[in-house]
């Protein structure tokens, strides 16, 4: 394998380019090769047996790509499928949850952390089970919080809306006394400005999408796949359906244009 190669980043939608965002800031000689699951999803509130289904297919689109590694952006999929894929591929493939559960649990100074993400990411257990293994004495607090996704997607990112529903989801959190709140889904570091109005001032926010950037910045370097510089970038977009939706939403977060995202059929393809 080839440092030249491209990394292959996959979510079931829009959410995983903040992901796509922290790479490019952080690793930014690397191509990517992206695919967004948007006629499937959403993926937090579907069975684990399903999500595995879907993350093999993505996996081996990307593989046929012939990516050096493999992030899974999406919080669901990391919690549900990755323990499953990681034995059947021969390269490097990680999740979003461990890099953000790993920081939360050496930030926490009372032990007490909450957890925000999808129902399956929250019913999974899997952020409370690492975080656990990392600190045996923290607490953990989830909240699954299905209402953010859609309000993301419909733009209502500093709206009075999502302000109100962030408020009933997080304050039973608060109430639990947290000093950490891990921003479990590839949407909601979107939201951080009105989760940061919501829990104040001297919460810690765990952002995933940065940590992973940075785990995955670890795992090239040291497999010796890291690529500093490739003369032209040429990153690639691919998505279930809607590409032309994608495509302006990932140029109103990404620090480069998106000239192109291409329709695919992954079910045929993967
Ligand atoms: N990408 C998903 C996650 O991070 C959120 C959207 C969905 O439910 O598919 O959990």
């Amino acid at each position: 394998m080839t440092n030249k190669a491209p990394i292959g980043v996959f979510d079931s939608g829009v959410g995983g380019l903040t992901v796509v965002k922290e790479i490019m800031n952080q690793l930014p000689g690397e191509d990517i090769i992206y695919f967004g699951d948007t006629a499937r999803l959403p993926y937090g509130s579907k069975s684990k047996k399903t999500v595995i289904t879907y993350t093999r297919q993505i996996v081996r689109f990307l593989m046929n790509k012939d990516v050096k590694a493999i992030v899974i952006a999406c919080n669901t999929a990391s919690a549900l499928a990755l323990e499953t894929v990681k034995s059947e591929v021969d390269i490097p493939i990680i999740g979003v949850v461990e890099p953000g559960a790993k920081v939360a649990a050496s930030t926490t100074i009372n032990g007490r952390i909450g957890v925000i993400g999808t129902e399956g990411t929250i019913q999974s257990g899997v952020y409370n089970e690492i975080l656990s293994k990392t600190n045996p004495n923290v607490e953990v607090f989830g909240k699954a919080c299905p209402l953010f996704v859609p309000l993301v997607e419909e733009g209502l990112i500093d709206d009075p809306v999502t302000c109100e529903m962030a408020k009933r989801y997080i304050n039973e959190l608060l109430k639990k006394n947290i000093d950490t709140l891990v921003l479990g889904c590839t949407h909601y570091p979107l939201l951080r400005k009105t989760i940061r109005k919501v829990v104040g001032e001297d919460i810690v926010l765990v952002n995933p999408a940065y940590e992973t950037a940075k785990a995955l910045s670890e795992v090239l370097t040291e497999k010796g796949l890291r690529n500093d510089s490739t003369p032209k970038l040429n990153h690639k977009f691919y998505v279930s359906d809607g590409a032309e939706k994608f495509r302006q939403f990932a140029n109103s977060i990404l620090p480069c244009e998106v000239m192109e995202t291409k329709d695919i059929n992954i079910e045929e393809l993967g």
